[in-house]
């Protein structure tokens, strides 16, 4: 009821078009907001051991405090609502639910997303819940991780107890969040946790986390009521870096790794060639019908096009190239190029035949962003980007792309993975020395575009 209301109160907007149940969010995820990293029972999962090793994470930061949303996400969800958001997406910290990942529960943990998700409900901002942002329980790691078959089972066991607990308030569901960015850089770069650099262990990892997911689709479907079930996958243009035919070559792969490996799987029901290859000593009888499994939605997360290039030295022969010096770039140097989502967007529709709803979509900076005197953090950078990229979104939905809903990265300033907390995503910058949240003025303009007053 509250949801309707809200919508149909919005004024038709003057240079922005959406209908009145395009969905507008902002996402987050717990091991980059949360802390609270080893209270009320939470056990540890191999981002906080991998922040413990050395040399990996910008300036040693680690998740522990975060943005301590655990404790003050009424404020959170508060200024949520001030912004008018219809969703919000957030994920469930496993090693928070299951603290050696499989085993006992931690009912402390389980109340911790009761109060959040009734929190949500009573501001009338709906819940997108994603079960897997990254933070794999340290216990199973310990038994393999995702390169151990049974993984599978353990999230499967996992879901389970999310669907049951949350199902009946909680609709909208991901499994898994960037399937190829957490597995090539954590198990063929080495770049993230658990730092593994091995052609078997990433082609392994790649197979039994597409299995688990479907594991977990089967599981919503069976517990949840009404379920909207989607996953979450970082598709961005790969191009070559170079016409040399090796840059051209590298860069096909590249593009199977980064855009192919999971969705096409889950969706059309095959690896695509030469993954498809090396995946095979992996693959058992019946494999590939647990993996495709009828999903509801696409979920998109874009950044910016990436450039390939050929590295011998690397693991699968490829490497991010050289950015051309002609696209203008986000304050994390990540190339500003619209035209590359549109096409992004219209490609997907065309390729899965899904909806698609925009997972994650923002603007990083590494400046020292602070507010002023005033306690004004005038962004305007962001607010362009941010512009841009909606406008793009607008086009393709205009040219026959499904697009459903939008969701920014970030709400909240937060921990950025191996950068540390020096990148800022949020729309709402956090001090993280006094927990202060203050709205930037992207996160006032995307008030207003939410309105509809843009
Ligand atoms: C993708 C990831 O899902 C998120 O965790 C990360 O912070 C943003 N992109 C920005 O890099």
């Amino acid at each position: 009821m509250t949801r309707l209301a809200k919508t149909s109160s919005r004024t038709a907007s003057a240079s922005f078009r959406f209908p009145p149940d395009f969905l507008w969010g902002a996402s987050t995820s717990a091991y980059q907001i949360e802390g609270a990293a080893t209270e009320d029972g939470r056990g540890p999962s191999i981002w906080d051991s991998f922040c413990k090793m050395k040399d990996r994470v910008n300036h040693g930061h680690n998740g522990d405090v975060a943005c301590d949303h655990y404790h003050r996400y009424p404020e959170d969800v508060r200024l949520m609502g001030e912004l008018g958001l219809d969703a919000y997406r957030f994920s469930l910290s496993w090693p928070r639910l299951l603290p050696t990942g499989k085993g006992p529960v931690n009912q402390k943990g389980l109340d911790f997303y009761d109060r959040l998700i009734d929190a949500l409900l009573e501001a009338g901002i709906t819940p997108w819940a994603t079960l897997y942002h990254w933070d794999l329980p340290q216990g199973l790691d310990d038994l393999g991780g995702w390169t151990n078959r049974d993984s599978a089972g353990w999230f499967a066991d996992y879901a389970v107890l999310a669907a049951r607990r949350y199902g009946d308030r909680v609709k909208h569901w991901a499994t898994f969040n960037e399937f190829s960015v957490f597995t090539l850089f954590g198990y063929a770069f080495g770049w993230g946790a658990p730092s593994i650099s091995d052609r078997g262990a990433h082609l392994k990892t790649i197979h039994h986390v597409n299995l688990a997911h479907g594991a977990a689709v089967d599981v919503l479907r069976a517990h949840v009521p009404e379920a909207s079930i989607g996953a979450i996958h970082s598709v961005q243009p790969c191009r070559p870096s170079s016409n040399a035919p090796e840059d051209v070559a590298a860069t096909e792969l590249f593009n199977e790794h980064w855009n192919l490996a999971f969705p096409d799987p889950q969706i059309l029901g095959h690896y695509p060639p030469q993954i498809a290859r090396a995946i095979e000593p992996y693959v058992q009888a019946g494999d590939m019908a647990r993996i495709c499994r009828p999903i509801d939605w696409f979920g998109l997360n874009h950044y910016a096009p990436m450039y390939g290039k050929a590295e011998p030295n690397m693991l699968w022969g490829f490497v991010f190239g050289a950015l051309p010096d002609a696209l203008p770039k986000t304050g994390v140097g990540w190339p500003i190029d619209p035209s590359a989502f549109e096409d992004t967007l219209r490609g997907l529709t065309s390729r899965y035949r899904l909806p698609v709803y925009v997972t994650e979509s923002g603007y990083g900076t590494q400046s020292r962003e602070a507010p002023n005197e005033k306690d004004e953090l005038d962004d305007q950078d962001r607010v362009a980007y941010l512009a841009g990229q909606v406008a793009a979104m607008q086009r393709a939905r205009e040219s026959g792309a499904d697009v459903r809903g939008y969701f920014v990265w970030s709400l909240l300033d937060n921990f950025e993975w191996g950068a540390g907390y020096g990148d800022r995503f949020g729309i709402i910058f956090v001090d993280y020395a006094t927990q202060e949240r203050i709205l930037k003025a992207s996160a006032r303009w995307y008030r207003d575009l939410i309105k509809g007053t843009l």
